[in-house]
This record gives C-alpha cells, structure tokens and sequence, in this order.
C-alpha cells in the first residue's frame, strides 16, 4: 500500500472516531462550561493513531471493526487525550499550544483544565461499563486501559519523566550518571508513560475481535515496540520540527532538560533505534499474513511522521 493510501486508510478510521466520539459525549448529561471545555479538547485535530490501532487490531482478528472495538477506541482516545490536557499544565511541561490550539489551560484557566482531565479520564470507564455487549469483555477492557493508564503504566512514566527534568537541570546529566543506567531510564520513562497504552491499544482491539492467545501476544508486543518507536519519533520531532508543523511548542523538552532520546544517545542513534523498532514491531506480526498488512504499513509510517 502507498503512504497515501494508508494515510487514508488512518483518516477512514480518525472519522469513526471522532463519531463515536461526538455521539458519546452528546448522549451525556454534562453542564456548561465543563462540557464546552470537554467538547474543546475532543475535538481538536489529534490524529487518532490509538484509537485507530484498536481498531485495526481488530480487524486483523475479526476481519472487521465491531460496535466493541468502536467504542474501545472512543474510550482510550478519550483517556490519552486527557492525558494531554494535564500534561500541558503549568505544574507539568506547562506547554500553552495543543494539537493546533490553545492549551485546555489556556482556552479556559488552570482549574477548568484540571477538571476537564479529570472527567474525561472517568468519562472513558463509564463508557467502557456501559457501552461494551459483553459484560466479560467490558471487565477485560477496563481492566487493560486501567492498567496501562495508571500507576504501574501512564502516571509511573509521567512521574519519572519530572523527575528526570530535575535531573536534567542539574547540568551535566552525563558525568552524574553511567551512561546505560540513563538509557535504562529513558527506557523506563518511554515504555511508561507512551507504549504502554499504544500496547493497550492493540490488546483491546485484539480482545473486541476475540484473539486467541498467540495473536493477543503477537499484537501487543507489536503495541508496546511501535509505541516506544513513537515516543522516540516524538522526541526528534520535538528537535527537528516546527510548532506549525507539530500543533504544539517544538523546541521544548531542551529548554526544559527533559531526558528524551536526542538528548542522551543522539539524533543519528535515535533515529537507527526508531527503525529498529519499527522492524521488530513487524516481526512480532509473524503469526499474521496480509491481513496485518495495515498495521505494517503503520510501523513504518510512525518513523516518516512529521506531526
Ligand atoms: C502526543 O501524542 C503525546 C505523546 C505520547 C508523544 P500524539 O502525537 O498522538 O498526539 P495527538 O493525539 O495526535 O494530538
Ligand atoms: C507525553 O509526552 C506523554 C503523555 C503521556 C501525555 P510529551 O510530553 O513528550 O508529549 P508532548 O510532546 O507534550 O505531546
Ligand atoms: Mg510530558
Ligand atoms: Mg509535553
Ligand atoms: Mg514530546
């Protein structure tokens, strides 16, 4: 498949999403100014990439998308975009531009933002309870995005990642540290706060489309290696492009001494790592034939981004 037909094929999938998202959040009874800042931040222009891996996950199971994995897909876009909106506070990268737009913060003031994080994070657990056919399949949903989002997955990696900022401050940050102890930080701070939820995103399109166990494995690993090839592509980005280009501030994790993987290893090792991953990603595909073809498509079009 050309680029421009996977890039369509990512476009097919980020409208299901934004439906089923602006469905969801209409059918709900939210007041004022929280649903105006909600309905903000759901719509401005993400490009949808967890939630549309669910979605092919699925597809690569079931042969196509189902009313669970539609809604899977809703939910974990719901919680990652959540996850933006606290990110940008000032007490966390403090970043005033988001996917083109204001910052939540900025739009609406820090307090709103707050909120807004925090209804959108439980908005998506009800949804998952309500919304999913099989009661077995909803616990199994909750229980992964649960998971990855929390204090073992999103929160450990968001928490590190500050952590590392002081440390980054406290210039030089190699002469303190042995160089493979940073790396395996890094690592820890990438798989947490990123790949694991692109990992729950395949495993939660794998459980819609009702995988057996040696395709669940096979999705999630390839989930949890694109992921950590996607936040390294994120990083070079955050160095290489523009802040029209990427909808929010480039330049930023420097100035802030954020370990990212430009900074400790370098542009050129960063970018062989990102391929390297990529490629694994695709291996781990094994037990798939051209149905996975989509998803392969994808592993490489993660490194050619420039958004
Ligand atoms: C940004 O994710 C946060 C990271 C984990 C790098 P995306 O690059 O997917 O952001 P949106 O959803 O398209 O805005
Ligand atoms: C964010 O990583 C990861 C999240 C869990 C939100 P970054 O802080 O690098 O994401 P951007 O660059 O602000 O989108
Ligand atoms: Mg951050
Ligand atoms: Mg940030
Ligand atoms: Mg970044």
């Amino acid at each position: 498949m050309s680029n421009t037909g996977f890039d369509i094929q990512l476009q097919l999938k980020a409208q299901l999403v934004n439906n089923t998202l602006r469905r969801l959040l209409a059918s709900r009874q939210i007041d004022g100014d929280l649903k105006e800042a909600m309905r903000y931040t759901l719509e401005a222009p993400g490009k949808r990439v967890r939630a549309a891996l669910v979605l092919w996950c699925c597809e690569v199971v079931e042969g196509r998308t189902n009313h669970n994995s539609e809604i899977a897909a809703a939910a974990l876009e719901i919680v990652h975009t959540y996850s933006l909106v606290h990110d940008d506070l000032p007490a966390m990268d403090d970043d005033d531009m988001r996917r083109g737009r204001s910052a939540c913060h900025k739009q609406f003031d820090e307090a709103t933002a707050i909120l807004t994080g925090d209804a959108l994070l439980t908005l998506a657990f009800e949804v998952l309870a309500e919304e999913i056919d099989e009661p077995t399949v909803a616990v199994k949903l909750i229980t992964e995005l649960a998971k990855a989002a929390g204090p073992a997955g999103m929160i450990a990696g968001q928490m590190a990642d500050l952590k590392a900022e002081e440390i980054g401050n406290r210039k030089p940050v190699v002469s303190e540290v042995e160089p493979s102890e940073i790396e395996n930080q890094l690592e820890y701070i990438h798989i947490n706060k990123t790949a694991k939820m692109f990992r729950c995103a395949a495993a939660m399109g794998a459980v819609c489309g009702g995988a057996g166990d040696t395709q669940f494995n096979s999705l999630c690993e390839y989930g949890l290696k694109i992921g950590l090839g996607f936040q390294i592509a994120d990083d070079i980005l955050d160095v290489s492009a523009s802040s029209e280009q990427l909808g929010k501030t480039a330049g930023k994790d420097a100035k802030a001494g954020k370990a990212t993987y430009p900074a400790v290893i370098g542009m050129e090792k960063s970018k062989q790592l990102a391929k390297k991953l990529a490629d694994e990603a695709i291996t781990a595909l094994q037990p798939f034939g051209p149905e996975a073809d989509t998803l392969r498509q994808l592993a490489t079009a993660l490194l050619q981004r420039t958004r």
